[in-house]
């Protein structure tokens, strides 16, 4: 599985692909008033940073507005990715752009049905929002199983990108199910490469090592 991160500040972004460990980004607007920053600006800085898939969203509701919007952030880089919303707009907006040659990733998917309709109009990527649905009382790893099923049993040039992730369970479940991306907030992936054996392992290691040298200095 792929990972992202789900960031629009800069500084994290800078951090995680310093681990190497980074494939792409994905933004929102929710994440983008976090961050306080100009997106374009924004967008633009973190296209140069990473090199795989930058996820850029419309906020326009009509097709006309989010075809307008997709061309101009598809400009900013030529790794940008439109993401529009799963709504009948932006199903529309979806195969325009995509017949222009844009790539989208199709987001607020919460359903395989929803899914198999994004892939359908031509999304190259779709985001079911795991803790989104949990919050609600759903199941999101079920919700997500599906998609990865449903859209698994066809040859379909679409990949599935595990997103609204809470925690480090919900990107290795979603590494169990099969989904192709998991995109984590920065807070996760920290939360993700820690254990309590790894620090007692390296202090261990570290007093042992201290000893030895000690020991040899002596003699
Ligand atoms: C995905 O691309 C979204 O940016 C994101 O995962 C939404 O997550 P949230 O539910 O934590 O806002």
């Amino acid at each position: 599985m792929k990972m992202y991160i789900d960031s629009a500040v800069v500084s994290e972004v800078k951090e995680a692909a310093a681990w190497g460990i980074i494939s792409g980004v994905t933004t929102n607007p929710s994440l983008a008033a976090r961050a306080g920053q100009d997106y374009k600006s924004v967008l633009t800085e973190i296209s140069a940073l990473v090199s795989g898939p930058i996820s850029a969203e419309v906020v326009g509701t009509t097709r006309g507005e989010m075809e307008k919007e997709g061309r101009e952030l598809a400009k900013i880089a030529d790794n940008i990715i439109v993401k529009i919303p799963m709504t009948s707009e932006g199903l529309a907006a979806t195969a325009k752009l995509n017949n222009e040659g844009i790539d989208i990733n199709m987001t607020l998917v919460f359903t395989l049905n929803q899914a198999l309709l994004a892939t359908a109009s031509g999304a190259s990527y779709v985001s079911p929002f795991l803790g989104r649905l949990d919050d609600i009382g759903n199941d999101g790893l079920g919700s997500l199983a599906e998609m990865v099923q449903g859209l698994g049993n066809y040859d379909l040039d679409v990949q599935v990108i595990a997103a609204s992730i809470r925690g480090p369970r919900h990107a290795s479940e979603a590494a169990l199910i099969g989904a192709d991306i998991a995109t984590i907030p920065f807070k996760v992936l920290k939360q993700m490469m820690h254990h309590p054996l790894t620090d007692k392992g390296i202090a261990s290691f570290l007093a042992d090592w201290e000893s030895l040298q000690a020991k040899l200095n002596k003699g």
